[in-house]
């Protein structure tokens, strides 16, 4: 323990996070190794690096930023669609296509306290967002024969809330070993000199790497190899928060099949130019989304000659990814964004402070900045009114009023 210590002392003073120690007198043994620990498997070099970078915009500039192109689901004819659905048909009953839902973070912005998908849409039957999410497989598996494994991303926070909440309700009536939960990563929150925060538990603060940390977790947690082992060729990566969220869309499969690429997304018109989704482009030529937190007002106001939005295909992260490319991407770390947030924490007294107003970073990274490391992807235009109903503030716009509205209009209920 004293070399440990020692150890952890001189990591800390390289890095000017001495900060970290000022309260470890006062930990149980237990916590006093596992703050140990965790200095010691702390990359300072990259959070000095992330330091370094917070705030720093997007650099358009030196970018070629153009639309892209994309397939109209509902424009295609019908021997075309019928085609493109035969050929993902065929992959989705041979067991090609897993499932994945991002479920890592927290449904602050709902006012939810626990994980996202166990909140209640306000249905007459009550059904948790999970449940709902998991009636969509049970359908497929009724119309296609299969039930597709789902892989479930938590992270930390609510893994154990998650996976307590599917043991409680029998897994929704969805077969046990086709449901695999696998965590995300985390990264040290930092205040606004850089400073590494201690947590309320005295350990160090941390928050989860957003869900670009996905391809990484799939690595660690060994989920590559459990896809390649079950046969899997493709997975469906999506939000928990879309409750029309269409997780085995022959046609979407057929389409990157048909155009051999190794990976899809699905895109709607965007409702209006500053409706707070990404934007599909192509950037230096490769495919690319442009965040809403970073497209210019002249971007997101451009349009044609048809008085339509220039860059008009919304991302509702439902993206396809063959198993190939996942394991290419997790390869590389993605780039971080920071985010300003409120977060609690320890001063070096001991005490604990609040703020009402964002005090501290955190590091996300973003799925679709791995869309620019493959050489092109298809995107399918579909209907927002079939296949987006998302669930991420309390009340107004993307509310689980506006949701259930559209959940009952799409089911007839
Ligand atoms: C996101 C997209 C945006 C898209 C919009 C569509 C980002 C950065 N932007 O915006 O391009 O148009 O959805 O609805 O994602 N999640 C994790 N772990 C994390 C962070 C998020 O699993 O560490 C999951 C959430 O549980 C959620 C999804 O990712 O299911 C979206 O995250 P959120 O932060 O709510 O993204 P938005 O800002 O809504």
């Amino acid at each position: 323990m004293e070399e440990k210590y020692a150890a952890a002392q001189k990591i800390l003073k390289k890095y000017g996070q001495e900060r970290l120690l000022s309260n470890y007198e006062k930990l149980s043994e237990e916590k006093k190794l596992k703050l140990l620990d965790e200095i010691l498997t702390t990359d300072f070099a990259q959070v000095e690096e992330l330091y370094k970078r917070v705030n720093t915009k997007v650099d358009f500039k030196n970018a070629h930023i153009e639309p892209i192109e994309y397939t109209d689901k509902y424009k295609l004819p019908k021997e075309e669609l019928e085609r493109l659905e035969k050929i993902g048909l065929e992959a989705i009953k041979a067991g090609k296509l897993a499932t994945v839902t991002m479920a890592g973070g927290q449904g602050t912005r709902l006012g939810h306290s626990g994980p996202k998908g166990t909140f209640d849409l306000g249905l007459d039957n009550h059904k948790p967002i999970f449940e709902i999410l998991c009636d969509t497989l049970k359908d497929a598996q009724k119309k296609y024969g299969v039930y597709c494994v789902w892989y479930i991303m938590t992270s930390n926070e609510n893994n154990e809330a998650t996976v307590n909440f599917f043991e409680e309700h029998n897994y929704f009536g969805y077969p046990k070993e086709k449901v695999v939960f696998f965590k995300q990563g985390e990264l040290p929150m930092i205040d606004t000199k850089g400073k590494v925060l201690v947590g309320e538990d005295g350990l160090i603060k941390k928050a989860a790497d957003g869900h670009g940390g996905i391809f990484l977790s799939m690595k660690k947690n060994g989920i590559i190899y459990d896809m390649k082992s079950r046969g899997i060729e493709w997975a469906f990566i999506g939000g928990v928060d879309n409750v029309l969220v269409n997780m085995v869309d022959p046609v979407f499969v057929g389409l990157a099949i048909d155009k051999k690429v190794l990976a899809a997304g699905k895109s709607v018109v965007k409702a209006n130019a500053h409706e707070k989704v990404g934007v599909f482009c192509r950037r230096n030529g490769k495919p690319s989304v442009v965040e809403y937190s970073e497209i210019s007002n002249e971007m997101a106001e451009a349009t044609n000659e048809k008085g339509e939005l220039v860059y008009g295909e919304s991302h509702i992260l439902c993206n396809l990814f063959s198993v190939k490319a996942i394991e290419e991407i997790s390869k590389n770390e993605l780039p971080y964004h920071s985010a300003f947030k409120k977060a609690k924490y320890l001063d070096e007294n001991g005490n604990v402070v609040t703020s009402d107003t964002p005090n501290a970073y955190k590091f996300e990274a973003f799925l679709f900045d791995a869309f620019e490391s493959l050489d092109d992807m298809a995107i399918l235009r579909v209907k927002r009114e079939e296949e987006f109903a998302p669930v991420k503030n309390a009340e107004g716009v993307d509310s689980p009023e506006t949701a259930r509205a559209l959940y009952k209009a799409y089911h007839k209920i």
